[in-house]
């Protein structure tokens, strides 16, 4: 998605706003420019493909003076990637440079009335009307001017706007997009993204929904819609600028799969106190909890595939019924839900845009909302009732690993508090539960050591057309996120399965040598899984079987195998996916791909 960056202060803005629009690259996107008061003008550099391009252009910045400036990095949504369709964007006399994250929905409607009124576009893009708006309603106050924009636009937008009548200053305004202020000496800063600044500053304002933000070097002055002037609490980040760094490693993918039991015990050990999960973070009481009718899991992608595992969970451990939906569905298939449900909506960025709007629908239906959100301060996070932050540092990689690893910790930490509460573990499964989460960790690192082993079965099928995933139950739930993995950063195609449901037609697809990776994790089940194997095998399947070192008959999974460490089936989920999202990682590397910014894909989905 789209990254965007603002500078003002002593220095020469646009070295700076291109060091910020590298860290924001892993975003996603097709072009970049940047916008700076240049002798009392707007300068505007912008070029289409890799910041590289316009790096090359400016000669790494310097050949851009000026100390106010803002930033994008742009990934197409309204018009193709190009120069013309790139930000910064000007209003009509010049007066104005725009600069967008979001989507304008009622860009044509407003299009129109401006050429009506003489207006010319030059792009494609819904960001232009933007900047002739500014002009239109600017007469000599830019927030006001702000204000009746944001009065005018429906849809979400973070923008970053100078103004050439103010070259000391320039202001910003979200709605559903997220944008931070950065607080320096001498200096104040926005972005889209705390990893644009962080070299910079940790000191933040999180932004709320319409507030209009004026920075100048040595102030930052924020109103509400009505022109009052609000005061805020400035956070301090505590994310490692390190974290946001490759450190020695090729890939951040490799580097965040590394950071996985560091990350899982992060989340937890703050958690756990004298054997006791403790969840401070949330209001839950244990009588709420007794009367909860039915949960739902909401979220995205690999976050969703989290709450497929939860739904697993949950309902064996707390007997509760839970349903995991896709944000994007549940805001459309208008969901029958009651007071009496909890909501639990899980996602790394706390910003997509289907996750954010399903949170709302969630509410306003009488939900309790719970989140599970990485980063802090964002609007997921601020809009539910409860959060419970996953202390992942930041995530860099489009493919999420250690975000997941820590989201499915949460999840075992709210189902073994839930399930003390109402009653359905005993004291003695409670306390072994707690004790066996916080090996976890050492365990996932065991599977990190042994990583070439991983390497070598992706040396072995790195070629393959397809590959399916199979598994039953939890399984299943895992299959899915290493399905996804693979298909995400090395472009195979890829089908996860329950492993009982191929034979009702997707068997058809298996010929010889076809591979079928097989999760067969689960005693109840193993039996049952070894079966479908045998099936895929006799229609000329290879095999890569997924199981406990434990587990009976093991060598009979697969023509491959790959053994976990015994641990309680609940916290399975963590070790399984480690050799499958190395497996993905290896097979994208074996096949050039380039996998920290897979094609087409975004970091944080912020569009519908
Ligand atoms: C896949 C991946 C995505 C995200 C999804 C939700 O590797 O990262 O599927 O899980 O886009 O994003 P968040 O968690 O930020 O809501």
């Amino acid at each position: 998605m789209c990254g965007i960056i603002g500078y003002v202060g002593e220095n020469q803005a646009a070295p700076i706003l291109l060091e910020g629009l590298s860290s924001l690259e892993y975003r996603g996107y097709d072009s970049a420019g940047i916008a700076v008061f240049s002798d009392n003008k707007i300068n505007i550099q912008k070029a289409g493909g890799r910041l590289s391009v316009l790096n090359q252009k400016t000669d790494n910045g310097k050949a851009v003076t000026g100390t106010v400036g803002i930033g994008h990095t742009r990934w197409a949504t309204h018009g193709k990637p190009s120069d013309t369709n790139s930000h910064p964007h000007l209003s009509k006399s010049g007066r104005f440079a725009v600069v967008h994250n979001g989507i304008i929905e009622n860009y044509i409607p407003l299009k129109n009335k401006l050429i009506e009124k003489g207006f010319e576009f030059v792009s494609e893009t819904d960001t232009e009307v933007i900047a002739h708006l500014f002009e239109y309603y600017y007469k000599t106050d830019i927030v006001e001017a702000a204000i009746k924009v944001i009065g005018h636009v429906k849809g979400s937008y973070a923008l970053g706007v100078l103004c050439s009548d103010y070259p000391d200053r320039f202001i910003a305004v979200r709605k559903a997009s997220p944008m931070i202020v950065g607080l320096g000496e001498n200096e104040n800063y926005i972005a889209s993204d705390v990893t644009a600044i962080l070299s910079h500053t940790r000191k933040v304002y999180y932004l709320e929904d319409d507030e209009v933000v004026v920075l100048k070097k040595d102030s930052v002055k924020i109103y509400n819609i009505d022109k009052d002037e609000v005061k805020k609490q400035a956070f301090t980040v505590d994310w490692d600028v390190s974290a946001a760094e490759k450190g020695g490693y090729e890939h951040f993918m490799m580097k965040e799969m590394e950071e996985e039991p560091t990350a899982f015990m992060n989340t937890i050990s703050p958690r756990i106190k004298n054997g006791r999960i403790v969840l401070d973070d949330i209001s839950l009481t244990e009588e709420y909890i007794k009367n909860i009718n039915k949960i739902f899991i909401i979220a995205c992608g690999s976050a969703y595939h989290v709450g497929m595992v939860g739904k697993y969970l949950i309902e064996k451990t707390c007997r509760i019924p839970v349903e995991a939906v896709l944000a994007s569905e549940f805001r459309y298939c208008d969901p029958i839900v009651t007071p009496n449900d909890l909501c639990i909506i899980i996602s790394q960025s706390g910003e997509t845009a289907d996750t954010l709007a399903a949170l709302k629908e969630a509410k306003a239906l009488g939900a309790k909302t719970l989140s599970i959100v990485n980063v802090v301060g964002s609007s997921i996070a601020n809009l539910s009732d409860d959060c419970i932050y996953t202390w992942a540092g930041p995530e860099i990689a489009v493919a999420t690993t250690k975000a997941y690893s820590t989201q499915l910790a949460v999840m075992y930490l709210i189902n073994i508090y839930f399930a003390e509460k109402l009653g359905t573990i005993t004291p003695e499964q409670y306390s072994s539960l707690v004790a066996e989460l916080q090996k976890v960790p050492d365990m996932i690192a065991g599977i990190l050591a042994q990583k070439d082993k991983m390497q070598y079965c992706a040396s072995k099928f790195y070629n393959c057309h397809s590959i399916f995933f199979i598994g039953r139950n939890i399984d299943y739930a895992v299959a899915l996120e290493g399905s996804l993995k693979l298909k995400e950063i090395s472009y195979i195609h890829s089908e996860a399965y329950a492993a009982g449901e191929l034979k009702h037609g997707t068997i058809s697809l298996i010929e010889n040598g076809t591979l079928v990776i097989a999760l067969a994790t689960g005693k109840m089940l193993y039996d049952k899984t070894l079966s479908n194997v045998k099936e895929v095998k006799a229609r000329g399947a290879v095999v890569l079987g997924v199981t406990t070192a434990d587990m009976p008959d093991k060598e009979d999974l697969g023509d491959y195998l790959i053994e976990l460490p015994d641990v309680n089936e609940m916290f399975l989920p963590s070790l399984t996916v480690v050799p499958l999202q190395l497996f993905s990682y290896y097979v994208a590397s074996l096949k050039g791909c380039d996998i920290d910014k897979p094609r087409n894909l975004a970091k944080s989905v912020t569009v519908e």
